[in-house]
C-alpha cells in the first residue's frame, strides 16, 4: 500500500521512543519521518510541507505537552493529533481532546487500537479534503468602504469559527488592509511572488501576518512598483494554498476586471460587490455585475451589499438598486462615519471598538449567514448521503 501520512512523533520520554516508533512503524498507511522532543524542532517540522498527523506522547509530564498541542491545533487546524499515555482516567482522556486531539490511544499500545485511531482520523480529517470558502469582497466605485467591510467581515468570521481565518490585500498598489489593523507585516505577497516555484504552504505560513484576533493577513507589496512582481498565476497559487490551510480566506479585491481579478475570482464561493445609494455607484455596480456575468462568473456566486445604506438623502433606495440589478440585495450596512473613521485611523476593527454599533452588527450578520451557509449546504450532502449515514454521524 502506498504511504499516505507522513507522520510525526512528539515524545519526551527515552524509554519509550523504540516502543512507540515500532508501534507507529507498523502502520501500513503512514511513515513515521521524525521524532521530536523540543517545541522548536515540532515549530521546525510543521514549517517542512507535508507533515499530516502528529502522535503526541503525553507521559511523563502532560502539561506542557497539552499548551503545545492548543497551539499546534489553532494554528494548523488542518493537521491531525493523537495523543498516547498510560494514564487513562476521564480527565487524562479529556484533556488533550479538549487541546485538539482528533484521539487517544492508551499504553502498553495494542497495534489494532493504533490502527484504528489512525483510520478514523484519515476518514475523517486527512482523506476528505478540508472545506474552505473564499470570500471576495470587491467595490462598485472607488471609497465605497470595500476594505472596511473586507477587514471587519474577516474578523467576525474568524470569531464565529473560531479558527483563524485569512485576510488578503489584492489592492496591490493602495490597499490598506494592514493599517485597517495597525500592523506592518514583515513579509507580504511580493516576497511570495519573488519565491517562484519554492512557494509552498511553509513560505506562505511565515509570510503571513497572524493577529491575536484570528486573521492571519498577507498584505500588499511594500513598494508600489513591486506590484509587477505578481502574476495571475502567483494569485492562483497563493489562494490554493490558503484554501489548503484556512477554512475561510476573505480578499479585499480591487475595482478592475484583469487578468488578476480573474484569477481571484475562480477560486470564490461568493463575490460581493459593495455599493452606495448614489447614482453612479448603482450604475457601476451593475456594469460590473454583467462583465462579472459574461466572464463566466456564475450568477449565484454574485452578491450586493449596500453600504451607508441609511446616509444618502433618499432619493435613490435599496428598491431601486434591486429593480436595476435584478436581484435582491444581500446586506445593508448602516452609515456611522464618525465611529468607521475613527476604527481606520486607530487600525483598531469596529468589533474591538464597540460590539453593540449597527454596522459592526451588519458585517456580524452576514458572517453568521457565510457560515450557516456552509453549514446548511453541508447538512444537504449528508441528506443526499442518506440514511445510513444520517445515523452514524448521530
Ligand atoms: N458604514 C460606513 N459608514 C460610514 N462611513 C464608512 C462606512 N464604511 C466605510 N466608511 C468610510 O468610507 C471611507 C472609505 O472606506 P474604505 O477605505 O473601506 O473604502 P474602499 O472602498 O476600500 O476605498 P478604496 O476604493 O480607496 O479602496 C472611509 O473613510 C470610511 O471611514
Ligand atoms: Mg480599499
Amino acid at each position: 500500500m502506498s504511504h499516505l501520512l507522513r507522520i510525526c512523533l512528539y515524545n519526551t520520554d527515552p524509554e519509550v521512543s523504540n516502543e512507540l516508533k515500532n508501534a507507529i512503524q507498523e502502520l501500513d498507511f503512514g511513515r513515521l519521518v521524525a521524532e521530536l522532543n523540543e517545541p522548536e524542532q515540532l515549530a521546525a517540522a510543521l514549517h517542512e510541507d507535508g507533515i499530516n498527523l502528529i502522535f503526541f506522547h503525553l507521559d511523563p509530564d502532560p502539561d506542557p505537552i497539552l499548551e503545545l498541542i492548543e497551539q499546534v491545533s489553532t494554528r494548523y487546524p488542518e493537521l491531525a493529533m493523537i495523543a498516547i499515555s498510560h494514564k487513562t482516567n476521564p480527565d487524562a482522556i479529556l484533556a488533550p481532546m479538549r487541546a485538539g486531539c482528533d484521539q487517544f490511544v492508551c499504553e502498553p499500545i495494542n497495534s489494532a487500537d493504533l490502527a484504528s485511531a489512525v483510520n478514523r482520523v484519515a476518514s475523517k480529517r486527512l482523506l476528505t479534503p478540508p472545506k474552505s470558502r473564499c470570500i471576495c469582497v470587491t467595490g462598485a466605485s472607488g471609497g465605497t468602504g470595500t476594505t472596511s467591510i473586507a477587514c471587519n467581515l474577516a474578523l467576525e468570521i474568524a470569531h464565529l469559527a473560531n479558527r483563524e481565518c485569512a485576510l488578503v490585500d489584492l489592492d496591490l498598489q493602495f490597499g490598506d488592509v494592514a493599517a485597517n489593523f495597525d500592523c506592518e507585516p514583515r513579509y507580504n505577497l511580493y516576497d511570495l511572488a519573488v519565491a517562484g516555484s519554492d512557494l509552498d504552504r511553509s513560505i506562505l505560513s511565515s509570510t503571513l501576518t497572524k493577529l491575536p484576533c484570528k486573521v492571519a493577513i498577507l498584505s500588499r507589496p511594500e513598494m508600489i512598483e513591486q506590484q509587477e512582481a505578481v502574476t495571475p498565476d502567483t494569485i492562483h497559487r497563493v489562494i490554493e494554498l490558503l484554501m489548503g490551510s484556512y477554512e475561510n480566506t476573505v480578499i479585499d479585491v480591487p475595482r478592475e476586471l484583469s487578468p488578476w481579478t480573474a484569477a481571484t475570482f475562480s477560486h470564490a464561493e461568493r463575490i460581493f460587490i459593495v455599493c452606495q445609494l448614489m447614482v453612479p455607484s448603482i450604475r457601476h455596480a451593475k456594469r460590473y455585475y454583467d462583465a462579472l456575468l459574461r466572464t463566466g462568473v456564475p450568477e449565484e456566486r454574485l452578491e450586493f451589499v449596500v453600504n451607508r445604506s441609511d446616509g444618502r438623502s433618499g432619493r435613490v433606495t435599496v428598491r431601486d438598486l434591486e429593480e436595476t440589478v435584478k436581484k435582491p440585495v444581500y446586506a445593508c450596512i448602516p452609515n456611522d462615519y464618525q465611529f468607521v473613521a475613527r476604527s481606520i485611523d486607530f487600525g483598531r476593527p469596529i468589533a474591538s471598538l464597540d460590539r453593540s454599533n449597527p454596522v459592526r452588527a451588519a458585517i456580524g450578520k452576514m458572517a453568521r449567514e457565510i457560515i450557516s451557509g456552509a453549514a446548511s449546504q453541508a447538512a444537504q450532502q449528508d441528506e443526499r448521503r442518506g440514511f445510513l449515514s444520517r445515523l452514524l454521524t448521530k
